[in-house]
C-alpha cells in the first residue's frame, strides 16, 4: 500500500511519523510534484495538480469534517472520499457551543463589562423556556451538541435533510418542516455542511423567522451566513447578537464590521480542531476496514456534497 500525503498548512513530520507508526506496513511519502503514483491519499485542501497527477487514487482521506473545498476540484473517478467522523470533534464543538449559548443566556458579557466598571449587578435569572435553541443539522457533530445542551435542560430543536428521532430533541426535517423549525427557534446553530441547498440560508428573510432577541451561532462554513443582512438584523435589534467561528473570508479581513460590532464574538475557525492522534487512529483503522472489503463511516456522496 502506498500513501501519499498531502496537506497545506499542516506540519507534515509529525503526521508522517504517526501515520507510519500506525500502518508499519505501508509506504508513506510526503507529496511533491512529480511524485510516483499512490493507492490512496490523506489531504487537507491539496491542489488540482496533485489529483491530475494520481488519478489512479482508490481513497482519499481528508484531515476534516468538511468536503466542500475538496468537492470544487476535479477528483480521481473511482476514490472513495473518505472524511473525518467526529475524532475527536464532537466534544470540542460541544463545548464551544454549550458556551457560547449559555454566556448568552446568563449575561456573562455584561458580567464582564461590570468587572472593568468594578460594578457588582444582579441581572434577573431568565427561563430556559424562553431560549430555545435550533441546530440546523443534526449530523456527528450537530446530534453531539443537541445532546449536550439538552443536558443543560435548554429546549432543543434539530433540522436535518431526512427525518431524525432523538431523545430530548424536536426534530424537524426539509424544506417542509424549515419555517416550523425557524418559528419554534431563539438560538440558532449553524452546523450544516456547505452544499448549494445550505450556501446562504442564514439570510433576512430566514433570520427574522427566529424569535425575537434571536442569537445566531456559526460553526459551520462562513459562506452559510449572509453577513450584510446579520449586521442589519442586529442593528434594527432583531437579533441581539452572534458568535461566529467561520467567515466567507479567511483570516477575517482587519476592516471587516463583525470585529468591532458590540454584539458580536469572533473566534478563529478554531471550534472544532482536527487532533492528530485521533485522526491517525480513524484513518489507520478505516484503511484497514477498506482492504477487508468492509463499509466504513463518512464517505462523501458526491452528488449530495457531503
Ligand atoms: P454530517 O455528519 O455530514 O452532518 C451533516 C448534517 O447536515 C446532517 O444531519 C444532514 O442531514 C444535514 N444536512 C445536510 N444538507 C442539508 C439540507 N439541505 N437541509 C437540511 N439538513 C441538511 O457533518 P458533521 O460532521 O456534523 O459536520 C458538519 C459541518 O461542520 C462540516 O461540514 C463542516 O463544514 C463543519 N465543521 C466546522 C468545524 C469548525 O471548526 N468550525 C469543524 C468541523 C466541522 P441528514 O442527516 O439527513 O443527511
Ligand atoms: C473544519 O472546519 C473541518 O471541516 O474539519
Amino acid at each position: 500500500m502506498r500513501i501519499t500525503f498531502c496537506c497545506t498548512d499542516t506540519a507534515s513530520e509529525p503526521w508522517l511519523q504517526g501515520l507510519r507508526a500506525a500502518l508499519p506496513d505501508a509506504q508513506i511519502t510526503l507529496w511533491s510534484a512529480g511524485a510516483p503514483a499512490a493507492d490512496c491519499a490523506v489531504v487537507w485542501a491539496p491542489s488540482q495538480q496533485f489529483f491530475d497527477e494520481q488519478p489512479q487514487l482508490q481513497a482519499v482521506f481528508n484531515i476534516g469534517a468538511g468536503v466542500d473545498a475538496l468537492l470544487k476540484l476535479q477528483l480521481p473517478p473511482n476514490a472513495k472520499i473518505v472524511r473525518l467522523d467526529d475524532a475527536g470533534m464532537s466534544v470540542q464543538m460541544a463545548e464551544y457551543v454549550c458556551h457560547a449559548v449559555i454566556r448568552h443566556f446568563r449575561e456573562f458579557d455584561g458580567y464582564e463589562a461590570d468587572t472593568r466598571q468594578g460594578k457588582w449587578s444582579f441581572r434577573k435569572p431568565r427561563a430556559r423556556a424562553d431560549f430555545p435553541v435550533g441546530i440546523m443539522g443534526l449530523g456527528v457533530l450537530g446530534e453531539r451538541v443537541a445532546r449536550a445542551l439538552s443536558q443543560f435542560e435548554f429546549p432543543v430543536n434539530g433540522w436535518s435533510r431526512s427525518p431524525k428521532a432523538a431523545e430530548g430533541v424536536r426534530c424537524f426535517s426539509g424544506a417542509d418542516g424549515f419555517k416550523d423549525f425557524l418559528a419554534a427557534s431563539r438560538v440558532l446553530v449553524c452546523l450544516l455542511p456547505l452544499t448549494a441547498d445550505t450556501r446562504d440560508i442564514m439570510n433576512r428573510k430566514t433570520l427574522s423567522q427566529l424569535q425575537p432577541g434571536g442569537y445566531v451561532i456559526n460553526v459551520a462554513r462562513g459562506a452559510h451566513l449572509v453577513d450584510e443582512d446579520l449586521l442589519a438584523l442586529l442593528d434594527s435589534g432583531h437579533l441581539g447578537g452572534a458568535t461566529l467561528d467561520v467567515f466567507r473570508s479567511e483570516p477575517l479581513p482587519a476592516e471587516h464590521p463583525f470585529w468591532k460590532h458590540p454584539k458580536v464574538t469572533v473566534t478563529p475557525h478554531t471550534s472544532a480542531r482536527t487532533l492528530r492522534s485521533e485522526s491517525i487512529a480513524q484513518i489507520a483503522g478505516k484503511l484497514a476496514a477498506l482492504q477487508r472489503g468492509e463499509a466504513v463511516a463518512g464517505v462523501v456522496d458526491r452528488g449530495q456534497g457531503y
